[in-house]
């Protein structure tokens, strides 16, 4: 494969490379570089853009001044390497002032100050250029479903939200929102845990037109979901804002492995989707937005490991990418969906301007037992795909 270049727009979290190995049953495996460290070696492998929360560059609770000399050297440092800040976020979940939640906190004082937190890095995010402001809001929930009423938490979590969108308009920020969805961990559950619930809370909005999706591959995949249809309906409603890649294998803790490290056959639909577009739409809509990869180099690996796992992200997804366009090209393929009634799913099933009277009136001369022998081929057109993926 060719190497990555910044009009694939592959772009990673600081917190990706930077993540030093932390986990629950051990220390770090590896040194935390400087937040001006990680631009040149990503720049390098050919990254497009980077992102971050607000304390993967400065430490929680830095005074303005430690704060502003920070930032303007990591800024120069993304300059200097031709690197785009595309997405800025808060960490609301470190500090052990939001065990209970930022947004959704029982204790008011906890929701005053992270609905501050937030509003600054948005500030910061609108300063850098950023366009998409992530909120993922992972220490939003519960352990014990005693402790919370889930209505007040709805409520706060949707006063939260239009709370940060009203500041985004009232300052003619060019930012929106995107919500990133996660099932459990580290809460035992967390509030907005799949796409569908976040698209349910975004359609409660007053402010929901700046706010759409961040869904990540293992997220879905932790909740037993196909992340390929998770994005498909995000983008039929106009709301897949950003996309975080990368690997899961089943339902257990969030793996994050590198992309296409987990369930390689959903990793090559999720780019056949971002790369071709829905089979009977080609004029969309479409994703254009970052390639956005927020893994984790594993913990076995050191810096060299670090930098191959970067590497890996986006050669994995620019293989698949060439084998999603040859699937795609393929005349067999085409064939198959033909036999596979792949196309006619695009045809309304009332004709045009047909009444329901109409339509109850109608006979079809349909004979449900001669369809129900219909053979759609399903399989075969698997098998081609598996044949462009491994053959
Ligand atoms: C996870 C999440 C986080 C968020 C990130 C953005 O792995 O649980 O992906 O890494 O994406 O914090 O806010
Ligand atoms: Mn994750
Ligand atoms: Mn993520
Ligand atoms: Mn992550």
């Amino acid at each position: 494969t060719r190497q990555p270049i910044p009009q694939d727009k592959f772009s990673f979290g600081l917190w990706t490379v930077g993540w030093v190995g932390v986990d629950p049953f051990g220390s770090a495996s590896r040194p935390a570089l400087d937040p001006w460290e990680y631009s040149d070696n990503l720049a390098e492998l050919g990254a497009w853009g980077v992102s971050f929360h607000d304390n993967d560059v400065f430490p929680f609770g830095a005074d303005e001044a430690t704060k502003r000399g920070i930032l303007t050297r990591f800024k120069e440092a993304t300059d200097a390497a031709g690197l785009v800040i595309e997405m800025v976020t808060t960490n609301t979940f470190s500090h052990p002032v939001f065990k209970d939640g930022g947004l959704t906190s029982n204790d008011r004082g906890v929701r005053r100050f992270g609905l501050r937190k937030i509003l600054s890095a948005v500030d910061l995010a609108a300063e850098f250029g950023a366009t998409t402001f992530v909120m993922w809001g992972g220490r939003e929930g519960s352990e014990y479903d005693g402790s919370k009423d889930v209505h007040s938490a709805m409520d706060r979590y949707k006063e939260g939200l239009d709370t940060v969108a009203a500041h985004i308009k009232a300052q003619g920020y060019d930012l929106r929102i995107a919500l990133e969805p996660k099932p459990n961990e580290p809460r035992g559950d967390i509030f907005l845990p799949t796409a569908g619930h976040a698209l349910a809370l975004i359609a409660e909005l007053e402010h929901g037109d700046i706010v759409g999706l961040n869904p990540e591959t293992g997220h879905e995949q932790m909740a037993g979901l196909n992340y390929t249809h998770g994005i498909g309906q995000a983008l039929w409603s106009d709301k897949l804002f950003h996309i975080d890649l990368n690997g899961q294998r089943g339902l257990k803790y969030d793996q994050d492995l590198v992309f296409g490290h987990g369930d390689l056959v959903s990793a090559f639909f999720t780019v056949d989707l971002l790369e071709n577009g829905f089979p009977n739409h080609p004029d969309g809509p479409r994703y254009t937005g970052p390639r956005h990869f927020d893994y984790k180099p594993s913990r076995t690996e050191y810096m060299d490991g670090v930098w191959e796992s970067a590497r890996a992200c986006m050669a994995t997804y620019l293989m698949l990418a060439d084998k999603a366009r040859a699937f795609r090209a393929d005349p067999r393929v085409q064939d198959a969906l033909g036999y596979a009634g792949v196309p006619d799913l695009a045809q309304p099933t009332l004709a045009e301007g047909e009444s329901i009277a109409d339509f109850l009136a109608t006979d079809d001369g349909f004979d449900p037992d001669a369809a129900a022998e219909r053979d759609f081929g399903f399989v075969a057109l698997q098998q081609l795909a598996l044949e462009h993926l491994i053959g």
